[in-house]
């Protein structure tokens, strides 16, 4: 078959695209950055499309030439201010609906989400919904899949709720009594694998979900002791509490956490499994038995142990630069300063220069941080600098080397933070 696959780049896309090729499809990956994608999949056969822009039939029906199935995986669980649920979830989804009618590509999967249904509460799910409802009403063979919290291999909120278990101390909103219903991305896939294969599920709207419901808290306790983590300690946290400070852990950008997500957790996420089993044929498995048959490793134990380490390190990096640069500019006495310049054989206006450039310049170092955009190249002037200085004051004070406080010794980890971040650092 040949398929078009949109959310090629992301988690469940990146399983579907490799699955979908093992089992012989030609696969036309349908991303924003292809590039990157190829640094992946090097032979992988890409089309360029955007959906917080392609919301006309017309921008999707050259992409549908010598297409038999369209598999839509696009979505996002934050809104920015160019990534609106409105646009990725139900416009651009609608179009590309709209072009596969016009293109007579008969066969179109929907990857939904659990909970989007008539009278949904969140914008994720009412935009969800709203497409689903556009692609059932439509004369082809449709499939609408709406799975549960997926976990397994790069699954964003698995890293997340694997740092919760991590911590010395997880914070459980309500206790953690919340009903899941978490589905493998295997299941995931084989899903949408037997939908095509056996033609199965033609015209039906079917939840992913795991064999059972469990809490939020019993699902962190399996994911602790998968970590050899032991039992979890888990801290209640009320809601009206949690709330403020949910809300203040989307502005940081922490993990996956919004108060729109932390509403989708409080209303439980949960459905029979029955209907899967008869549509697909097969029964998913359970959280318990498929973290028991893959056990953790030192890599899964580094990431959920340091998970919120980058944020951590990119604030105290930023507040360091910022703080140097205002005590040069502003709140060290300027004669101290420009005594120790002196101390270095730096007098008169290069002195003064030095001070106030070199302040300027950490100021800048220190602000960049808070830009994504701008965070990389001030890592690397910050490397620079860093090193700059230390060889400076290595020939010009070598006696701060043994200074009790640590002036220059203190560069050495300062350098290594900065690396670790640069290295680290990823766009999220
Ligand atoms: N993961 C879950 O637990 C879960 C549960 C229920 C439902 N779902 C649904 O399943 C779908 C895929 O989820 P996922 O976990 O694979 O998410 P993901 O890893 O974040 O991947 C999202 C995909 O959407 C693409 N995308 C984002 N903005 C785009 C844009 N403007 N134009 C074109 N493509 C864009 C991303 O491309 P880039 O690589 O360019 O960013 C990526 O390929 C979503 O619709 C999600 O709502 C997921």
């Amino acid at each position: 078959m040949n398929i078009l696959l949109t959310g090629a780049s992301g988690f469940i896309g990146q399983h579907l695209y490799i699955r979908l090729r093992q089992e012989g499809h030609r696969v036309v990956a349908a991303i924003r950055e292809a590039e990157q994608f190829k640094m992946v999949f090097a032979d992988a056969e890409t089309i360029a499309v955007d959906y917080s822009r392609d919301h006309s039939a017309n921008a999707w029906l050259p992409r549908l030439s010598g297409i038999d199935i369209v598999i839509n995986a696009v979505g996002i669980i934050q809104q920015t201010a160019f990534q609106r649920f409105s646009d990725l979830h139900q416009k651009a989804p609608s179009a590309l609906f709209d072009a596969c009618e016009l293109a007579g590509v008969r066969r179109v999967m929907q990857i939904s989400a659990l909970g989007a249904e008539a009278g949904a509460t969140s914008q994720y799910h009412q935009s969800k919904f709203a497409a689903d409802q556009h692609l059932a009403a439509k004369a082809l063979d449709w499939a609408i899949l709406r799975p549960s919290i997926v976990y397994g291999p790069g699954a964003k909120s698995t890293g997340f709720f694997r740092a919760l278990a991590a911590l010395p101390v997880t914070p459980l909103v309500n206790a953690g009594e919340q009903l899941i219903q978490p589905v493998h991305i295997d299941d995931l896939v084989t899903a949408v694998i037997v939908c095509i294969e056996e033609e199965l599920a033609v015209k039906a709207e079917i939840d992913l979900v795991g064999p059972e419901p469990l809490s939020f808290k019993a699902y962190l306790q399996c994911q602790r002791q998968w970590l050899g983590l032991g039992d979890l300690r888990p801290l209640s946290i009320p809601y009206r509490l949690a709330r403020p400070l949910v809300k203040m852990g989307g502005l940081l950008k922490i993990g996956p956490v919004n108060s729109e997500s932390l509403d989708m957790l409080i209303q439980g996420n949960t459905a029979p499994v029955a209907p899967l089993v008869e549509h697909l044929g097969f029964i998913p498995r359970s959280v318990e038995n498929e973290l028991k048959r893959t056990p953790s490793q030192v890599a899964d134990r580094w990431y959920a142990g340091l998970y919120f380490m980058p944020g951590v390190l990119r604030g105290c990096i930023a507040l360091l630069w910022i703080m140097t640069g205002l005590c040069s500019l502003l709140l060290y006495p300027e004669v101290k300063s420009l005594d120790i310049l002196s101390q270095a054989g730096i007098e008169g206006v290069p002195a003064t220069l030095s001070l106030y450039m070199g302040g300027a310049i950490d100021l800048l170092l220190g602000l960049a941080m808070f830009s994504n955009r701008w965070m990389k190249p001030a890592l690397i002037g910050q490397l620079l600098l860093t090193v700059t200085y230390t060889l400076i004051i290595s020939c010009l004070l070598p006696e701060l080397w043994l200074h009790p406080f640590g002036p220059v010794t203190k560069n050495l980890p300062l350098i290594t933070a900065t690396l670790c971040l640069l290295v680290i650092w990823r766009k999220t």
